[in-house]
């Protein structure tokens, strides 16, 4: 007979791998914590984290004052960003220094600017609010216009959107280069969590002209050169101030700046809001600006952090891809997602819904799905709307999958 004691444990863990992806764990795994706090090998696969975007030459190139504004301040540049305030450990008087420092050495390393165009050309930017508001921007971010009557739905919409950079994006990007990102936004965004929506290169220039006009009008950059000795000083802070944990290919001198250590994740046990979830962090900590709910939901995923060794179920791991790469928005499975209510508006034909998900492992081969996700697809159902292409990097477990839970028990 088995002990007691082993009994019991068993009956826990086989609790335990049942476990669902709880919010706590989206957050570890979206704010990449682990990019500091190294996981064990089986808690990195499961978490998946979501790659920060590359800087450099194939990062994007933003503009100047615009990335003083942002390192500055992250949340109240960009509002809902996920890119911790790293300046915020520096004494006060320092931290001036060092943000001009890294602005001179992050334009020292970026590839140089797309041309600008001028941007207001009005039929141009018309095309531009049409195509953003019809092929699929607006299952993910928010739309601008609403039907007569329905305006007063814009903020709820906006509310529940991810964010698009706000005014202060027409600071960081002139049209060329905006159209640049939106039509291979993997390159500087290899996550895919903005997925490519197929655009040609004159509906990417007019979407583009469309969203700096929402913004402050997309003035063009003030010139700016850089100064080598602030480039270089900038370097040292790039390192000092564990930029290098999240964006791992910036190219950087050699330098002898010591990084601080973190603790390991599993060291993470978080009885009570401690480093970097502490109500007031202090020290070498990122500061991600998290609200009491993201902190209690975070603090939970750490103290169960044992769940996070043990590999999700082939559907367990299709409801994480689906909500982190938010296919949700435009396909529902099994009851979950799918375009919401407020959102069918946008669809050109409310009855020409996406396909739903449900069972596409036993209806579509291997080989099917791998070609939707490799190639996206343009409507052909009588809609606008584009099935994006979310990268093969992110979407290429997927069809196996698919297979493993949906093709007929044999
Ligand atoms: C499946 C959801 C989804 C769709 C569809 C989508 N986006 Fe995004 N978009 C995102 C996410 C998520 C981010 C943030 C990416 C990150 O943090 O890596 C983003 C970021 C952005 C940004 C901010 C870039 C920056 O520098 O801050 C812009 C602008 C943008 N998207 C425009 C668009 C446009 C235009 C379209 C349609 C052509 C579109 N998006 C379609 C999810 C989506
Ligand atoms: C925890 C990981 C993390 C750390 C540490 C971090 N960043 Fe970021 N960084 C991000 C993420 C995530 C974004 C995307 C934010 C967004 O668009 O909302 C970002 C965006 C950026 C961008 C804009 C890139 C683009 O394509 O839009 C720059 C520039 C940047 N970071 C510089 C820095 C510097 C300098 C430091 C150190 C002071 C730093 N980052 C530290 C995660 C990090
Ligand atoms: C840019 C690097 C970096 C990132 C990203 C980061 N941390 Fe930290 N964290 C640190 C450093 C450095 C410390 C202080 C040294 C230590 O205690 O490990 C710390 C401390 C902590 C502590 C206190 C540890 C203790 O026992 O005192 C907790 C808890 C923590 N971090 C949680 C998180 C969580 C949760 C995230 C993601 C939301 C996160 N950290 C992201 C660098 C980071
Ligand atoms: C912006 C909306 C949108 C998002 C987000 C989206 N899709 Fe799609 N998807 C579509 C549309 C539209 C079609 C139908 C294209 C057609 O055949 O006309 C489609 C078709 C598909 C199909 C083919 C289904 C069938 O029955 O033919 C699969 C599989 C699929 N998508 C998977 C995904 C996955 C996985 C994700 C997330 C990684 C995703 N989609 C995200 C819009 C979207």
């Amino acid at each position: 007979m088995l002990p007691k004691r082993i009994a019991t444990l068993l009956i826990a863990s086989a609790a335990v791998a049942s476990a669902e992806v709880t919010p706590g764990e989206l957050l570890i795994a979206e704010m990449n914590c682990v990019a500091c706090h190294e996981p064990s090998a089986a808690t990195a696969a499961r978490l998946a984290s979501r790659p920060s975007p590359r800087l450099g030459t194939n990062g994007v190139n933003a503009g100047a004052e615009w990335l003083r504004a942002f390192l500055a301040n992250p949340q109240k540049t960009k509002p809902g960003t996920l890119m911790p305030d790293m300046l915020a450990t520096l004494p006060l008087e320092q931290r001036e220094a060092a943000t001009d420092a890294l602005v001179h050495f992050l334009v020292s390393i970026q590839r140089p600017a797309e041309k600008t165009q001028p941007v207001d050309e009005a039929a141009k930017s018309t095309a531009g609010s049409r195509l953003y508001h019809e092929v699929g921007c607006v299952q993910c971010h928010q739309p601008f216009t609403a039907p007569a009557g329905r305006e007063s739905e814009l903020a709820e919409l906006a509310a529940r959107s991810v964010p698009l950079g706000g005014p202060e994006i027409a600071r960081k990007y002139s049209v060329g280069e905006l159209a640049r990102f939106l039509k291979d936004p993997l390159q500087s965004r290899p996550g895919g969590r903005m997925p490519s929506q197929m655009l040609t290169g004159e509906e990417a220039e007019s979407i583009a002209m469309f969203l700096l006009k929402e913004g402050t009008g997309g003035q063009p950059a003030t010139p700016f050169s850089v100064d080598p000795a602030k480039a270089a000083a900038g370097a040292g802070y790039f390192a000092s101030l564990q930029c290098t944990k999240c964006h791992t290919d910036a190219p950087l001198p050699p330098t002898t700046v010591q990084v601080p250590a973190a603790k390991r994740f599993e060291m993470l046990r978080a009885r009570n809001a401690a480093g970097c979830i502490a109500p007031n962090p202090k020290g070498n900590t990122a500061r991600f600006d998290l609200t009491e709910r993201q902190k209690t939901v975070i603090l939970a995923g750490l103290r169960s952090q044992e769940v996070l060794e043990i590999p999700l179920t082939a559907e367990q791991q299709i409801r994480r891809t689906m909500t982190t790469l938010n296919c949700y928005a435009c396909h529902s499975r099994d009851r979950r997602g799918g375009i919401s209510e407020l959102r069918l508006e946008y669809l050109g034909d409310r009855q020409k819904t996406p396909p739903s998900l449900s069972g596409v492992g036993g209806k579509l081969s291997q080989d099917a799905i791998r070609t939707v996700l490799a190639s996206g697809k343009k409507g052909e159902s009588g809609n606008s709307l584009r099935m994006p292409i979310f990268g093969t990097a992110n979407t290429e477990h997927l069809p196996v999958l698919f297979e493993e839970a949906d093709a007929p028990q044999k």
